[in-house]
């Protein structure tokens, strides 16, 4: 069992409190799959209602760290060292399609390094999480990133833009480079998930463009604790700053970063 410290703690529960309201209205969300109405509403108060109790939380247990959440105003703390980067929900358009993918991000980020991330996947009850120099685990396993070595084996995992996002072609030409080299690729639709399964070894490699710093701040402390590599799309600049992301297993990292970055 791993040894977690009571920060970690508070970011678990704060986690499992909102995923029991999250839960409550996918059943929701289900029922509403075979109506004309579209749930778009009813999920954006979903997704507040999460925040809320996350904040809540998070708040009671350390009242002086500051906060940025995808559905609320950014507060600088008290201490102006320490602040929570929270997703409520990650993975909406899957939510909103009654499809059991999503999950709550929670990371913690001390002086500009993300120091804990908690990634947790209520359907499945998968709770990913990390803190620095601690190890990752997903519940009481520790977690390693995949051993495969042949990169015609492996699986990845991308976002691909939409609605008119930008980079839509760019990362068209990507995939076409990575294609005939590997066994598969997946869009699954949640950032958050798609880097804990890079830190569990289900995919052995992940890349995305256009993301915002609480899709991936969990995500980078539980891949760097199981072994991964993260950097950016973009030489030398930092994923959390810049939204491009690339996380791998150490044995592919080279191989595949040469073939998305060039
Ligand atoms: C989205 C998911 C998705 C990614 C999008 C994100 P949301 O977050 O992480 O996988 O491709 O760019 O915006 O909107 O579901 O919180
Ligand atoms: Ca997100
Ligand atoms: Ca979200």
């Amino acid at each position: 069992m791993p040894n977690q410290s009571a920060t970690i703690n508070v970011m678990i529960q704060a986690a499992r409190k909102a995923a029991k309201s999250l839960l409550k209205d996918f059943t929701e969300v289900e029922n509403l799959q075979a109506s004309t109405k579209s749930p778009g509403d009813f999920v954006s108060k979903a997704d507040l209602r999460a925040e809320r109790i996350i904040k809540y939380e998070l708040e009671k247990a350390r009242p002086y760290y500051g906060w940025v959440g995808e559905e609320s105003e950014e507060i600088v703390g008290k201490d102006p060292t320490r602040r929570w980067i929270v997703d409520p929900l990650d993975g909406t358009s899957n939510f909103l399609h009654g499809i059991p993918h999503w999950a709550i991000s929670i990371a913690l980020e001390h002086k500009n390094e993300i120091t804990s991330g908690v990634i947790y996947d209520p359907i499945k009850d998968e709770c990913f999480y990390a803190e620095k120099g601690n190890g990752a685990w997903l519940n009481d396993k520790r977690l390693r990133v995949s051993g495969r070595t042949k990169m015609i084996e492996m699986l990845f995992s991308t976002g691909i833009p939409f609605a008119n996002k930008p980079g839509l072609s760019t990362t068209l030409t990507e995939i076409e480079k990575i294609m005939p080299k590997c066994s598969g690729l997946r869009r699954d639709g949640s950032a958050a998930l798609d880097l804990a399964y890079v830190a569990s070894g289900r995919f052995d490699g992940y890349w995305e463009r256009g993301l915002n710093s609480w899709d991936i701040a969990a995500g980078i402390v539980i891949v760097k604790e199981s072994g991964g590599i993260i950097c950016s799309l973009e030489k030398d600049m930092n994923p959390l700053l810049n939204g491009s992301i690339l996380a791998a297993s150490d044995k592919i990292y080279e191989e595949f970063s040469s073939l998305i970055l060039t």
